[in-house]
């Protein structure tokens, strides 16, 4: 089948580069011409394990291209994926301002039949907005043409986006007419493996469906958090909580890892914007609201225990921070809880040096000079006053604890991620202290 991605960050480039790879004919269309002119050198500009094979691969066999002209990326597919960017406006409502100009442009030049798939994460009502945008291009034109607009959210980890597309849980199509739900269940026919995974419902439903993931997902963090939070004055250990409720097939043990607070590009971004689609509804949604308060609470926990431990006043201290990127097997800072441990460390006048595996470049990008970057995990503890774990990075799991204390100006590692066994630091005589955990 003939396809076209609009937009190609992140979701159009997995979307594009695994749609290919089943045989298709994609065509991905991005307006910056320099991200165009890599990928078309075979350069992947985001860090995604197994992509850059898959796109190489699709590429060199011609069902892979990339182009900046929207005149040739309208008329190639008969499937147009709307994959652009919805940064969250002020007030947190997501800004739909490419995919409306995208849409726009289909309509300027299509001249048959299309299928408009919004694959970015929209807010419910999005698809309608689309489809009056098509429509009107297409009166301005004076022509009329048939077209359906399909809601098709995206469940896509980073870190793992090129496995959840190939194997997706489900495939949830929002569509209202049989033609266009005909062409999706053609697109992920290969997508199936050993059962039908796609759920077909109304347009408003799917919308609903991806926020209503995200949302769920950041709630069960936000709650082992605060429990977290709790077992340490409480005395209990929040680890074993996560297994004794965990065992309940009702609760499940996914997604119970108490932590520094969510971030990335979804979590932060989607909850925001749902609380503010319900308050443009005359509705306050109390558990998402808290939700957020809990999380931004959170991302300063570890800042918390080292004023506790070092007090207020930070100037002289040094910290090394292993890990920056929101979470491992990615590079992106997006909402980032090193972002605002780091602005918190500074702010009270310490320095901090820091050590990721693949998002250094990134946080170099973002943070400039105002930290220190290691050349490895163990360089970045020389001299520091204690260990700040931000990032559970596999490498970072079995470090030689006595070169780590030997290091260490005095033996602290404060965990944000929970990496080790307590009883094991602890032997070594380094203070240890994790979340939730004694
Ligand atoms: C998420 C969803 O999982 C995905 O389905 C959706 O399409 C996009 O958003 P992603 O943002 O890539 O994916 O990362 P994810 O692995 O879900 O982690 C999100 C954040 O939650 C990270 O900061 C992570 O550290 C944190 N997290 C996750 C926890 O703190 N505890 C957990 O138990 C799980």
């Amino acid at each position: 089948m003939k396809i076209t991605i609009i937009g190609s960050g992140y979701v159009g480039l997995v979307t594009g580069a695994c749609l290919s790879e089943h045989g298709n004919d994609v065509l991905c269309l991005d307006l910056d011409p320099r991200k165009i002119e890599m990928l078309q050198r075979g350069e992947i500009p985001i860090y995604e394990p197994g992509l850059e094979e898959i796109v190489q691969r699709n590429a060199a066999a011609g069902r892979l291209r990339f182009t900046t002209d929207i005149v040739e990326s309208v008329a190639h597919g008969t499937v147009q994926f709307i994959a652009v960017g919805t940064p969250p406006d002020e007030d947190g409502s997501a800004d739909l301002q490419y995919v409306l100009a995208a849409a726009r442009n289909i309509a300027r030049y299509m001249t048959d039949y299309k299928v408009v798939v919004d694959k970015s994460t929209v807010p419910v009502g999005t698809a309608d907005k689309v489809k009056a945008a098509i429509g009107e291009t297409l009166r301005e034109r004076g022509v009329e043409l048939p077209f359906s607009v399909v809601s098709n959210p995206e469940f896509l980890k980073e870190g793992a986006a090129v496995e959840d597309f190939m194997k997706p849980d489900r495939i949830v199509v929002g569509a209202d007419d049989e033609r266009a739900i005909h062409a999706m269940r053609a697109i992920y026919q290969p997508f199936q493996r050993n059962h039908d995974r796609t759920l077909v419902m109304d347009v408003r439903s799917a919308e609903l469906t991806k926020y209503a993931a995200n949302a769920m997902l950041a709630t069960r963090i936000s709650f082992m958090n605060e429990l977290a939070n709790l077992a340490e004055v409480l005395g209990a250990d929040i680890e074993l909580v996560r297994r004794g409720i965990g065992s309940d097939p009702r609760i499940g043990y996914s997604f119970l890892y108490p932590g520094v607070g969510y971030g990335g590009s979804c979590f932060p971004k989607d909850v925001k914007a749902l609380c503010r689609s319900a308050q443009e509804n005359g509705m306050d949604l109390q558990v998402l609201t808290a939700v957020e308060a809990a999380n931004d609470a959170q991302k300063l926990r570890l800042v918390q225990k080292v004023v506790a431990r070092f007090g207020d006043d930070l100037t002289g201290k040094r910290f090394a921070l292993w890990g920056l990127a929101f979470k491992p097997r990615t590079d992106d800072m997006r909402e980032a809880p090193s972002l605002v441990i780091v602005q918190e460390l500074l702010s009270r006048g310490a320095t901090v040096c820091a050590f990721d595996p693949v998002a250094m470049k990134e946080a170099r990008r973002i943070l400039g000079e105002r930290i220190d970057y290691a050349a490895s995990p163990m360089a970045a503890l020389d001299n520091a006053d204690a260990l700040l774990v931000v990032t559970e990075w596999k490498e970072f799991q079995a470090p030689d604890f006595e070169r780590v204390k030997s290091l260490l100006k005095q033996p602290v590692i404060i965990d944000g991620r929970n990496l080790f066994d307590p009883q094991t630091v602890k032997a070594y005589g380094i203070d240890y202290d994790a979340i939730g955990r004694h």
